[in-house]
């Protein structure tokens, strides 16, 4: 089968615009979109420039946009885009640094302002802080995220909100507040009583639409808010115990 891959190019240090370049490419083989990329900057071109690792659609770093939809490269057989042609692009509304490798920082920095780890309470028991099972179910939806970034770059708050959290901070601190062994107040949670938090998200669902690993990170923000309000109910509630 021959393809003809069109791959969004540009290098910020000598291009003054984004633009397409062509690569042919064949193979009888069934091929991730992943493979197919190193094969291309392997035999054809070394500057091509993309972000891979595991090759298992488990660290999330080679997500891009495939023919129009968001997705792992290393998960996408080639057949499964139906088309001799793939246009290949960066995730969007992120600062390209080269050809398919965007700046992640501004998605790594509000995942860090929701502190993504466990807040336990006394001293680790020698087996660890343990969890019923029931109640891992409820929350193992949001702990399969990889962390792809694909539900920031496509949530188009992000794109006109500069301090929006974005759908993968919200649903991975949900994550944490569903979770009995963090500890954490949540009540001081205050950043996500805000339009930069919780309450930014216009439900466009698009971030549920682009998760390659179906973890619905508005559902998460939708329980958030339900707790927020929960929250303040119980505080204006004079015969609260
Ligand atoms: Fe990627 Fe889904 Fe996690 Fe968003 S919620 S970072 S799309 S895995
Ligand atoms: Fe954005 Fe998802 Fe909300 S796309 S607006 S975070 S529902
Ligand atoms: Fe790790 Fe694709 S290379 S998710």
């Amino acid at each position: 089968m021959e393809y003809l891959f069109k791959i969004l190019r540009f290098d910020p240090r000598q291009d003054e615009h984004p633009y397409f370049q062509d690569y042919s490419y064949e193979t009888e083989e069934t091929k991730s979109v992943l493979e197919a990329l190193m094969e291309i900057r392997n035999v054809q071109d070394c500057s091509l420039s993309f972000r891979y690792s595991c090759r298992e659609a488990i660290c999330g770093s080679c997500a891009m946009v495939l023919n129009g939809k968001f997705d792992l490269a290393c998960r996408t057989e080639l057949e499964s885009l139906d088309s001799p042609l793939i246009v290949v692009e960066p995730l969007p509304n992120l600062e390209i640094q080269k050809d398919l490798v965007v700046d992640l920082d501004p998605f790594w920095e509000a995942l860090v302002k929701i502190e993504p780890f466990l807040h336990s309470e006394g001293a680790i028991p020698e087996k660890g802080h343990r969890i019923e099972d029931e109640k891992i179910d409820k929350i193992f939806q949001y702990v399969n995220c990889i962390l792809c970034g694909c539900c920031y770059s496509a949530c188009p708050v992000v794109s006109k909100r500069e301090n929006y959290l974005g759908p993968a901070a919200l649903a991975k601190l949900y994550r944490f507040v569903k979770d009995p062994r963090d500890k954490r107040p949540f009540k001081n949670w205050s950043r996500v009583n805000t339009e930069g938090g919780a309450w930014g998200c216009h439900t466009i669902f698009k971030c549920n639409e682009v998760c390659p690993k179906e973890v619905r990170p508005a559902d998460g923000i939708e329980a958030l808010r339900r707790k927020l309000i929960v929250e303040k109910i119980k505080s204006l509630n004079p015969f609260k115990r």
